[in-house]
């Protein structure tokens, strides 16, 4: 696809043990794959997810609405980012969206086809990245290890029920959101909604708030990510990956 061309391949960690599961994690608008290279390489100097292969893709540069159409790194369009909790669910980029979705579902088929049982890999990500993620994970038609999105929001939530392919495969995935108290730019408020339309629609959610934190993450949010992964994604050993699952 023309779209998907134009975005340079994926930062790849590889496991340090054996590779048993991976974790794909999506930046947010503006940012590259570079911007989460370095909690990785925290969580692996920590070797407390040594089984796990982290994927951080890089979005193409596309025009921004509310930067002026400014081109910069992003998975859908933005119309309008002033804060409100109300304004980021207006004129969506369905289309944008759909794109990339399409693009997280074939990064996540690629894990599969090499041996990775889909119930092995998280998709998660930041903001942008995030809402991506629990898109284009509760959209997949494999089932997932579990959902991260920190900072972030339900993508086109008036219809989101029906975009679901049924049945649903992800009906039971954990997902992991975070988000801070004091962030400017996606709403907490807009966070919990979309927490409280996850939880109605019978997902399995938890919503975690930061205190004083703002667009952005922080040392306490990365460990409670890093537990939901190991809870997520518990090494296997030396056991075969199939028998265990
Ligand atoms: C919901 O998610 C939690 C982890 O966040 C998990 O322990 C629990 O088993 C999940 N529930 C179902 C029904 O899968």
């Amino acid at each position: 696809m023309f779209v998907l061309c134009l975005s340079a391949s994926p930062i790849l960690f590889p496991a340090s043990a054996r590779h048993t599961a991976t974790v794909i994690f999506v930046h947010g608008l503006g940012d590259t794959g570079r911007g989460w290279a370095g909690t990785v390489e925290n969580w692996r100097r920590r070797q407390r997810l040594d089984e796990v292969k982290f994927i951080l893709p890089h979005a193409p540069a596309i025009p921004i609405t509310c930067n002026w159409g400014e081109k910069m790194p992003g998975w859908y369009d933005i119309h309008t980012l002033d804060g409100n909790a109300e304004s980021l669910s207006v004129n969506e980029d369905e289309a944008g969206i759909l794109v990339s979705q399409a693009y997280f579902h074939e990064l996540i088929q690629k894990e599969i086809d090499a041996g990775i049982p889909p119930e092995r890999i998280v998709l998660g990500g930041f903001s942008q990245g995030g809402a991506i993620s629990i898109f284009s994970g509760l959209t997949a038609k494999v089932k997932l290890g579990g959902i991260v999105a920190l900072s972030s929001y339900l993508l086109l939530s008036l219809k989101f029920a029906d975009l679901v392919p049924k049945p649903e495969f992800n009906k039971d995935t954990p997902i992991f959101m975070a988000h801070g108290d004091s962030d400017p730019v996606v709403h907490p408020e807009l966070g919990k909604k979309s927490y409280d339309l996850l939880k109605g629609l019978g997902y399995n959610a938890t919503l975690k708030i930061y205190k004083d934190m703002e667009h952005s993450a922080c040392p306490e949010e990365l460990d409670d990510v890093e537990a939901f992964l190991r809870e997520r994604l518990p090494a296997l050993g030396n056991s075969d990956a199939k028998s265990e699952l």
